[in-house]
């Protein structure tokens, strides 16, 4: 399976969005309570760079435009999913972040994607939610706080790909993205006790448990599994000498970056990204 990882050439792109605006200043996640006015915009953007730095060498950053009025902008995965040429388009629950959506429908549009779109009473928070396997067709959708259920039957007609919903009942964990990462080879770093029984139960149906890194509550409080991955690497605000242990035994190279002023806000690595290429496997199924 290392070798698997090794193996991986192409460069991977991500879609990323300056801090130049980046505030704590509402608060619809229990990480950003206590935090209005509390942040350094300054080292913000210091962290923010910082991991630009990193990923650049081994992957293209594309930027899209900050704009003020929208602080959670720099949160990219909350974009939309994207899958081959197409992107189901975010619509926020809240309405903090409802003015993001047309600038994101820009940038989709200005990189050349079809946009689609859900039913406008339906809530979707994008690649916060909807998280492509990397060994499988298979799209895991996370609900419960943010997305709603419904979005997954239509995610699996408009971008013509199995959905596997599962149910998170943590509201410190309120995006997918903050709990679980599929990782190259198959792997899925998670913390199971976001989910309720039957999500874990699923997880553990189609994960072999060899593929399955378990992640603990101390790691997932440091956002562990809101972690970047491209090929072999991988980006995350912290983890313990037990999981970039375990990490590396299973190939992988771990990059910690402080991210700490985007979780006032309840955000680190994974969020401040979204991967541009996805492409669709179709039929063709990698074996785990
Ligand atoms: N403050 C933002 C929110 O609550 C943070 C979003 C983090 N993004 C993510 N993909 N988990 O919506």
């Amino acid at each position: 399976m290392t070798n698997q990882l090794l193996d991986h050439t192409a460069e991977d792109t991500f879609l990323m969005c300056a801090p130049d605006h980046f505030e704590v200043s509402y608060v619809i996640n229990p990480w950003m309570a206590g935090n209005i006015a509390h942040g350094n915009r300054s080292v913000a953007m210091q962290q923010w760079l910082a991991l630009v730095e990193a990923m650049g060498k081994v992957a293209t950053i594309k930027m899209m435009p900050a704009m003020p009025g929208v602080p959670d902008l720099v949160f990219t995965a909350n974009a939309g999913v994207v899958l081959g040429n197409k992107v189901v388009l975010s619509r926020f629950r809240h309405v903090e972040r409802q003015a993001e959506e047309v600038y994101f429908d820009a940038a989709f549009t200005a990189h050349g994607f079809e946009v689609l779109t859900l039913p406008p009473e339906l809530p979707f928070e994008g690649a916060g939610d909807a998280l492509m396997d990397r060994s499988e067709n298979l799209l895991w959708f996370g609900h419960g706080h943010r997305s709603d259920i419904a979005c997954a039957t239509r995610l699996s007609e408009l971008l013509d790909i199995e959905v596997q919903p599962l149910k998170l009942v943590d509201a410190r964990f309120y995006h997918l993205d903050t709990c679980f990462c599929p990782l190259a080879g198959g792997y899925v770093m998670y913390f199971p006790e976001a989910f309720d029984a039957d999500s874990q139960a699923h997880i553990a149906a189609r994960v072999p448990a060899d593929k399955r890194i378990i992640v603990s509550s101390e790691d997932a409080l440091h956002f562990a599994c809101n972690t970047v991955n491209s090929g072999r690497h991988i980006f995350l605000n912290q983890a313990s000498d037990a999981l970039v242990t375990q990490l590396q035994a299973n190939g992988f190279v771990v990059h910690q970056t402080a991210l700490t002023e985007f979780l006032k806000a309840g955000g680190a690595a994974k969020c401040l990204t979204l991967k541009l290429n996805e492409p669709h496997q179709g039929a063709t199924q990698v074996a785990r």
